[in-house]
């Protein structure tokens, strides 16, 4: 086996630019809402790519791209792979990274000759971040067969279009069922998205596994009246029952203290006009931990809360469940392999969970799955502002070069 290939970095940071482009945000950071215009033509260019790297390319009928480097024997492949969505304000390096990395390793392969064993197979799964459609990870939970298509389809977007439709508009509703190609193991790249590897001055994460994850829609509905002639006592207002809501994610989030997190990323108002108490709230929650036992207890405090507030408030909610995920282990020998190349090539490295979603997630229910991190600078992320330096760009593709090279032998 030839090992200690390395990637072209030069060549990696090229085709991040050129592919940041599109969807490029005037301040910076990128928006490319799945299956927007801007995914699609995000789409056309990575199969491109693809197709000049002699992959051989399908698109399933969820969308999902995956571009397969043949092996010397016709089994199962080897994956790795990610997102090309972004979130509406986006950074240049979630998803993509580990998109771009993959095809820059299996080019690598090609420069030096490698035929490997195993096939390897590059995968963009489509809706991954959830912005526009929920539920997050959609294109690998359909592929693992968790995910009904028709269902699918059928999903409403936060502009009120379908997945289907938008599938078909922007040319991207393959014909090959979705599972077709089952991976022998994925792995999956990605920058860290959080502070822990910058803070500790390491360069490579090995990823335990994902936390739990509860995303959840609230619909409040009070009653619309003059803000300046309705006394406060005989108010129905569910602007101000989406804002206790809001503060009561916080503290509870404090109070149960380990990694539970909580987040309300959008409230709408209706009709949404200063002089007139608000008729209805819309509000997202996102519910966060890596203990499921924890995260099932945040939940039901939420309930509790939200209904004792209602009858109080004298306004009803409806609660709609948008995604419920358990905590996800990655196996250890896939853990453990993260370490070993890390090592082997001179780079530091820890374990840790991760604190986002990943299309590995779903991957680790069909067959060994693992991930790889990279640092991100001050962990931010989901921002415009994202940004991981170069060297760990760099550090991170050759480690998954190393890690695919070993699984396909
Ligand atoms: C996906 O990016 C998520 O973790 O929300
Ligand atoms: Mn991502
Ligand atoms: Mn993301």
């Amino acid at each position: 086996m030839t090992d200690r290939l390395h990637i072209n970095l030069d060549r990696l940071q090229r085709r991040l630019a050129q592919f940041n482009a599109i969807g490029a945000l005037p301040g910076g950071g990128t928006c490319r809402l799945a299956l927007s215009d801007e995914d699609r033509q995000g789409r056309d260019l990575l199969v491109q790519w693809m197709r000049e790297l002699g992959l051989s390319v399908t698109i399933d009928a969820i969308g999902n791209i995956f571009g397969v480097r043949a092996g010397s024997e016709d089994i199962a492949p080897v994956m790795v792979g990610s997102h090309i969505d972004t979130v509406g304000t986006g950074g240049r390096y979630d998803g993509l990274y580990g998109v771009l990395a993959g095809l820059e390793a299996l080019e690598s392969l090609n420069d030096a000759g490698v035929v490997t064993r195993r096939p390897l197979a590059l995968a963009a799964f489509t809706n991954e971040e959830g912005s526009r459609f929920s539920p997050f990870a959609m294109g690998s939970l359909v592929h693992v067969g968790a995910l009904a298509l028709e269902d699918c389809y059928a999903i409403k977007g936060i502009d009120g279009a379908t997945v289907g439709d938008e599938l078909r508009r922007i040319g991207y509703l393959g014909d090959v069922t979705p599972g077709a190609i089952h991976a022998h193991a994925y792995f999956e790249l990605h920058i860290e998205q959080g502070p822990v590897l910058e803070a500790e001055g390491l360069t490579i994460g090995a990823v335990e596994g994902v936390q739990g994850m509860a995303w959840s829609e609230l619909v409040i509905e009070g009653q619309s009246a003059h803000a300046g002639s309705t006394p406060m006592r005989l108010r129905h207002d569910a602007g101000y029952v989406a804002s206790e809501i809001g503060v009561f994610i916080r503290r509870l989030a404090r109070e149960m203290g380990g990694n539970q997190v909580g987040t309300v990323g959008r409230i709408e108002l209706a009709p949404g006009l200063i002089n007139v108490i608000a008729q209805r709230a819309t509000v997202s929650i996102d519910l966060r931990n890596t203990d499921e036992a924890l995260l099932q207890e945040a939940q039901r405090r939420l309930d509790a809360f939200v209904a004792e507030l209602a009858a109080r408030e004298g306004v009803t909610v409806t609660a709609r469940s948008l995604a419920r995920f358990e905590p996800v282990i990655f196996p250890d020998s896939m853990v453990s392999m993260v370490e070993a190349e890390a090592q082997s090539r001179g780079l530091s490295c820890r374990r840790l969970p991760s604190g986002a979603g990943h299309d590995a997630q779903m991957m680790a229910r069909v067959c060994p799955a693992g991930m790889i991190f990279v640092p991100s600078v001050g962990g931010l992320s989901h921002n415009v502002n994202e940004l991981t330096y170069p060297q760990h760009l760099e550090a991170g593709a050759n480690v998954l070069l190393s890690l695919i090279q070993r699984l396909a032998a």
